[in-house]
């Protein structure tokens, strides 16, 4: 069996046309379902429904084989017991830094509210700033406009998100799309079979 972890929405969309193309369709609409093991066409692939963030959790410990999951995901976990196998060019968006429209900057340390903390710690290390950093679940847009913070970090496509709540984008901090990523025995143990499905979807792409 080949188990794959994605999450819901947009990777899971935007994925099932690519996977289609290794003939893997799941035989359950997703949408309606409240299945969270999804059998597939195939009757040795199976597609397991998980968080976003939890995608790299279950790969690196083998609870499934592949996964798919946004660079910003594997950023903030950084991990070197998986393996980044192929950029599949979805879900492509900015990780950038963000703060209110024509503000300037604080006299004091920057306050920067984020999700992802470890991407955040770095990126100001390597800029030589000295920053605070407060860890949000979401809804992060709110912490300039109630001084909570200075600047966020987050995920930007269209912009639209900062630019309703009076904000904008400001430096990029990495361009972002989602990956295959591997467990590594699996890849030693299920080689040929993921090979082929590597291989069938790069010439997808
Ligand atoms: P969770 O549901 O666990 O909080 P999430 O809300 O980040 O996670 P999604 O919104 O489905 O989950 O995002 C999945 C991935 O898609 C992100 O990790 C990122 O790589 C990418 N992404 C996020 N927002 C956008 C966007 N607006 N446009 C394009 N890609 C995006
Ligand atoms: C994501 C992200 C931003 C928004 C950016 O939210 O958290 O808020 O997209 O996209 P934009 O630049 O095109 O506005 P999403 O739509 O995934 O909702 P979420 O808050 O549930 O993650």
């Amino acid at each position: 069996m080949l188990t794959i972890a994605l999450s819901k929405g947009r990777i899971f969309d935007d994925a099932l046309p690519l996977l289609a193309e290794a003939n893997i369709v799941p035989i359950e609409n997703q949408n309606k379902s409240r299945k969270l093991i999804i059998p597939t066409t195939q009757d040795d692939v199976r597609l397991l429904i998980v968080r976003a963030t939890d995608v790299p959790t279950y790969v690196e410990h083998g609870a499934a084989d592949l996964g798919i999951a946004g660079k910003d995901v594997l950023m903030e976990y950084g991990s070197l017991n998986l393996y980044e196998i192929l950029d599949l060019r979805i879900a492509m968006c900015k990780l950038m830094t963000a703060g209110r429209i024509g503000h300037t900057k604080p006299k004091g340390r920057l306050r920067v509210a984020t999700k992802f903390v470890k991407v955040a710690k770095r990126y100001y290390v390597e800029h030589g700033s000295q920053v605070d950093i407060m860890k949000l679940y979401g809804s992060m847009e709110l912490a300039p406009l109630l001084g909570l913070a200075d600047k966020i970090i987050d995920v930007v496509d269209t912009g639209n998100t900062l630019l309703a709540n009076g904000l904008e984008p400001q430096d990029l901090v990495a361009n972002i799309s989602s990956y295959l990523i591997a467990n590594k025995a699996s890849m030693k143990m299920q080689y040929a079979r993921i090979q082929a499905l590597i291989s069938t979807l790069r010439k997808a792409l």
